[in-house]
């Protein structure tokens, strides 16, 4: 039986899939726990199960000790993760990718259609007591069939927001390192574009490329400047892709006509210019947020966490498994 601590509170099928193979030590208060809890809690640890909120560092990694051997982070984005010093210490890190996607592309799809139909603005209305009445002309909204949906990353959040785009009408544009299969391309009527046309010719440009160094604030004023003064702006991937002030400038200066956010550059922190704007939908970081989700998260950490543990390749590692070329 090796030693198992998990960092924060994951849904009971992912905690009970671990203690049937392993000793567990979970923390289970409501709220985070802090570094200098964290730095003492993984002492001793032989496989880490992580959440987002967590920055798993040379410093955690060297805190839990030698014997570490697998960090399984309950998330698709690994950013938090030192990738780096994982290889170097021999630490195998894992995600969750697949059993998140239709959650999260839900979640986009829903601030794409709050933002351009102004609902979360006419959600205000109602609960400020602000008298209101039906009028042909009351707040209007733009339309998003026939219009043209922009996908930054076309992995397989993009890929499943396209199909919801498709199924509404919209005609979709992509950029990402890598074409899709003509396959899949012809099955979502997807077209590969550069970067500066996507953002020049789409009406709702949306995020799902991972945060890396190579993205950070990938939409920037200039970015902004490029968009379609009646476009909007989706992100439910990570929040320091996109410069926050300088989409609040945008914003104020009319660049873009609005934008859906789940996710800020300084979580839980959201910049002060948006939360007056009418034209900005903001969620605390709900993408996965639902009970099946979040289930099947916990439960594939589990079998990757307890994969590395029994000498078996996990299912979904981020690092190389250390041995395996
Ligand atoms: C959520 O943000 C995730 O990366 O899983």
């Amino acid at each position: 039986m090796a030693r198992i601590v998990v960092t924060g509170r994951i849904p009971s099928d992912g905690l009970d899939l671990l203690r049937r193979h392993h000793e567990v030590t979970a923390w289970d208060e409501d709220r985070a726990i802090t570094r200098e809890e964290l730095l003492g809690f993984v002492r001793g640890a032989d496989g880490l199960v992580t959440l987002l909120t967590e920055r798993v560092d040379g410093e955690l990694l060297d805190a839990a000790g030698e014997q570490l051997r697998v960090v399984a982070n309950v998330a698709v984005g690994f950013n938090n993760i030192d990738v780096d010093a994982c290889v170097t210490r021999g630490v195998t890190a894992t995600n969750t990718p697949g059993v998140l996607t239709e959650a999260t592309a839900d979640t986009a799809f829903t601030l794409m259609l709050m933002a351009t139909r102004r609902f979360g603005e006419g959600e205000r209305v109602i609960r400020s007591r602000t008298p209101w009445q039906w009028g042909m002309f009351y707040l209007l909204g733009m339309g998003i069939q026939g219009k043209v949906l922009g996908i930054v990353g076309a992995g397989a959040i993009g890929i499943a927001m396209a199909r919801r785009a498709k199924a509404f009408g919209m005609s979709v544009l992509y950029t990402g390192p890598v074409p899709l299969t003509p396959e899949v391309e012809a099955e979502l009527g997807a077209r590969r574009v550069e970067f500066g046309e996507l953002l020049r010719t789409s009406d709702v440009v949306s995020l799902h490329c991972p945060y890396l160094p190579e993205t950070h604030h990938l939409m920037g004023a200039h970015e902004f400047e490029l968009m379609k003064p009646t476009a909007y702006l989706v992100n439910s991937a990570r929040g320091p892709i996109v410069d926050e002030a300088a989409l609040v400038a945008a914003l104020q200066a009319g660049e873009l006509a609005g934008a859906g956010l789940d996710v800020f550059e300084n979580e839980p922190s959201v910049h002060e210019g948006l939360l007056d704007m009418d034209n900005v939908v903001l969620l605390p970081h709900l993408g996965s947020a639902t009970t099946e989700t979040r289930t099947a998260m916990a439960v594939l950490a589990a079998d990757n966490a307890i994969a590395v543990l029994a000498g078996r390749d996990p299912v979904t590692p981020v690092t190389p498994v250390p041995g395996r070329g």
